[in-house]
């Protein structure tokens, strides 16, 4: 099998913007409590955060981190959280039937995203509070001082406040498992009035409305258009939630994921533009991808994990993921660039042991999942602007989707460094795919860099018995000729190649 690939420079989506590559810590299983904070694990520092930690988290590249929840923060209140430690309450958290100590809030998170280098995006809760509890935090957390609650956040220690820009509004609210769930036209009026009142106090603000939390949700799209008719001009994103697996022994649909995907993005951006002009607006609205990843749900659904147990920081979704999960996890990572005019911020869902791709153990290491490597190496690779090539290969059959091309491809260029990168994927489960791909327009004659990711075991995983079992190896046999580059893809596997 064959592959032909255009890459025009006419063929630029946008410019990259950082955010696309943005993770997501919510206080869940032991994400925050024995993930990232760990008081007792010889890397950590005075807050109690692992420093190994800090150092994979870089490592992967991971910019923007929403945070506290996802599911949590429906029933959060951020006050429990700052302030002296050891007078904080010990609450239930009704969404994972465990107890929160709260010994980690926004202060000592702000304080990791220092440590980490990363932006700190906001949830505030919609479930079981309201505009108040929203603005008060608001009020928290970014103004200077000379107010009662940012005064409090002074005498907390940090005097300067800390500028969150990205605030979500909720989480995940069409849910009937959320704290508060609403419908839709309920949860655009709050979500319309709380964004108006964050705005009165920061117009600077970007704001993200809920969109539905899957694109098989009943009310999937309806949701969309009445969320933003209610509030459209108040809001800057509206958010997707997705999350893939292999179902039933179905390899061949599930390396396709990345085509739900597509969908759902074209779905989101026609229920908003449809409100764009409806309201006539001059105002485009743009999708936030702050829930993103391969999560083996069924499973965990049917292993009862998340019960009645009320103890600290449980072991609940600690996905171990393979090859395969890799090598889908790259190629949707593919579509968000594809697809990045529209959508300008994204986050995988999440970042340590929660369907995550660093894993640790207490008082142990911490590794990289396979997950890791495509998500690190892109994050690092791409530059400058993304460019949508042209894909010319054979399909295959595949249950759930129909006919999937079995390459798909992405290319970054900057043009002032004149380096530039390509990612592709190749879905076959059996074939090598030799592809050559026209690099006239970027200019690229030097190959920095040509990675795989490919194993000839596609179940193979990091354990923490074998923490380096899975891991990128150099692509061989990669050439470039008068603006040809040739590439033979392994089966089953995720590729980066980087040129200067
Ligand atoms: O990321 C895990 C959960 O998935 C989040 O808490 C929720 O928002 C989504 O359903």
């Amino acid at each position: 099998t064959h592959a032909r690939i255009v890459i025009p420079r006419s063929a630029v989506v946008a410019p990259l913007n950082r955010r696309i590559f943005g993770s997501f810590v919510e206080h869940l299983g032991r994400c925050v409590y024995g993930g990232i904070h760990e008081p007792d694990h010889p890397t950590a520092n005075e807050d109690g955060f692992r420093l190994d930690v800090v150092e994979l988290v870089k490592e992967l590249g991971a910019t923007t981190i929403r945070y506290p929840g996802g599911n949590f923060v429906s029933g959060y209140r951020w006050e429990d959280g700052v302030g002296p430690r050891d007078q904080r309450p010990v609450r239930r958290d009704l969404a994972w039937h465990a107890l929160e100590s709260n010994q980690v809030g926004i202060d000592e998170f702000a304080r990791w995203c220092k440590l980490t280098g990363s932006e700190l995006m906001m949830a505030v809760n919609l479930g079981t509070r309201g505009i108040d509890s929203a603005l008060d935090l608001l009020e928290y957390a970014n103004h200077p001082s000379g107010t009662a609650l940012s005064d409090q956040r002074v005498t907390n220690g940090a005097v300067e406040p800390y500028g969150i820009r990205m605030w979500c509004l909720g989480n995940e609210m069409d849910g009937p498992w959320q704290t508060g769930y609403m419908s839709a036209d309920a949860y655009g009026q709050i979500a319309a009035r709380t964004a108006q009142a964050m705005k009165a106090a920061d117009r600077t603000l970007e704001l993200v409305a809920c969109g539905s939390s899957g694109s098989s949700m009943p009310t999937f799209g309806d949701w969309e258009r009445i969320v933003l008719e209610h509030a459209y001009e108040h809001v800057d994103y509206i958010s997707c939630h997705a999350y893939y697996q292999e179902r039933g022994g179905d390899l061949d649909s599930y390396l396709a994921s990345s085509l739900n995907m597509e969908y759902f993005i074209q779905a989101v951006v026609a229920a908003a533009d449809h409100v764009k002009h409806k309201l006539r607006s001059d105002k485009t609205i743009n999708l936030s991808f702050d829930e993103w990843n391969i999560w083996y749900l069924d499973e965990h659904q049917a292993s009862g994990e998340v019960d009645d147990q009320w103890t600290y920081a449980p072991r609940q979704l600690e996905d171990v993921y393979s090859v395969a999960d890799a090598v889908v996890l790259g190629n949707l990572l593919i579509t968000l660039l594809k697809n990045h005019d529209r959508v300008t911020a994204a986050s995988l869902a999440q970042l340590v042991n929660v369907i995550a791709p660093i894993r640790t153990e207490p008082g142990g290491a911490a590794w990289r999942q396979s997950t890791f490597f495509p998500f690190s190496v892109t994050a690092r690779l791409a530059r400058g602007e993304i460019l949508r090539p042209t894909i010319e290969v054979d399909t295959y059959e595949t249950s759930v989707y129909g006919r999937a091309p079995l390459v798909d491809a992405v290319a970054t260029m900057d043009v002032e460094t004149g380096s530039s990168a390509v990612f592709l994927v190749n879905r076959s489960r059996t074939e090598s795919i030799d592809v050559s791909i026209d690099v006239t327009d970027l200019e690229a004659t030097t190959i920095a860099e040509a990675l795989t990711l490919h194993d000839d075991d596609v179940y193979a995983k990091n354990t923490f018995e074998d923490q380096n079992r899975v891991g990128l190896k150099p692509l061989d046999g990669v050439s470039v000729d008068e603006g040809t580059l040739t590439v033979t893809l392994p089966p089953v596997s995720w590729s980066a190649i980087s040129f200067t």
